[in-house]
């Protein structure tokens, strides 16, 4: 397949720094996170085994499509992804862990063209793509993915909800960043309302509307609480999330000032912190068949 990255323009991720070390981290942590916490990496699907040929599209790091590859070794797959950063750690990772002989990673653009033949994979994949994919990007991203899959084939995306979960103890200022998070995603496109619904909800009837048959749902509450290890990732990914996410949400909530984001940060982190510290966020898996 060719691999040279086509010329690096601004792309529409909520990160512009397509080399920042801090969202290469935390996207491995949340990879990790969300797929443990979803119980498993397709555990909506009855049988995985019948899959041959996988397509990971926006894949980041690569810990979910290298994940596929370790767990069934009878696939051969491809994850894309606009970053070269992203794609060359990926490389490295799957090099470790031996799987490098059936994993390939591309740069790619993914919002341009899926540069693959048609009916090609028999699972399209597209987890977590809130970030890049603006409300207006779907009927073209759905019909790209529908073409590179063969008939019977399916075609998932997988995404959370737009805020950083629901907290059972007062959290006030994870609370307000979340409430700011969400009014950037809406004001910069990425959500069809306002709301942290505002993708997932819309995910069924986006797949149903753009050609794909016996689209199915599956709601995955994935809970993060003080004292276990879930708790610990959460801390870890948000930590750096305020900071990868700074210039995004200042540009697009038109809220806080700099100086009011931070000590927002500092003290939601503190409440991550805290003892009784317990948040479940909810993660979406909308799927069709080709
Ligand atoms: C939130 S991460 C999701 C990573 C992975 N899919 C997961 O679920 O763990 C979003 C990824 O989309 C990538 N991305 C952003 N814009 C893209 C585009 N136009 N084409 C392909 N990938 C893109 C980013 O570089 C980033 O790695």
């Amino acid at each position: 397949m060719q691999n040279e990255p086509k010329k690096e323009i601004t792309g529409t991720y909520y990160v512009q720094d397509r080399k920042s070390l801090q969202e290469l981290e935390r996207l491995t942590i949340q990879g990790q996170m969300m797929t443990r916490e979803m119980g498993g990496l397709l555990p909506e699907q009855e049988d995985p085994s019948r899959f041959q040929r996988v397509l990971d599209i926006a894949c980041g790091p690569g810990e979910w499509i290298i994940e596929m590859a370790r767990t069934y070794p009878h696939m051969t797959l491809i994850g894309v992804d606009i970053s070269s950063s992203m794609i060359e750690y990926a490389r490295e990772q799957a090099r470790v862990q031996h799987v490098d002989d059936r994993v390939e990673f591309l740069v790619m653009d993914a919002l341009l063209i899926l540069e693959f033949p048609a009916v090609f994979f028999d699972l399209v994949n597209l987890r977590c793509c809130v970030g890049f994919m603006r409300t207006w990007d779907w009927p073209k991203m759905i019909s790209e993915m529908r073409r590179v899959t063969r008939s019977g084939g399916i075609v998932r995306v997988a995404d959370a909800e737009a805020e950083a979960g629901h907290t059972r103890n007062a959290c006030p200022a994870l609370t307000q960043f979340s409430t700011l998070f969400c009014q950037a995603l809406y004001e910069a496109g990425h959500l069809f309302e306002a709301v942290p619904s505002g993708l997932t909800a819309h995910l069924v009837p986006l797949l149903q509307r753009h050609g794909c048959r016996n689209v199915q749902t599956r709601t995955s509450p994935m809970i993060y609480q003080a004292g276990e290890p879930s708790g610990e990732a959460f801390y870890r990914d948000m930590k750096r999330a305020f900071q990868t996410l700074r210039p995004f949400i200042l540009k697009w909530s038109g809220k806080p000032q700099k100086d009011e984001y931070e000590s927002l940060c500092q003290q939601a982190l503190e409440e991550i912190q805290g003892s009784d510290f317990y948040n479940t966020w909810n993660m979406h898996t909308a799927w069709g068949i080709k």
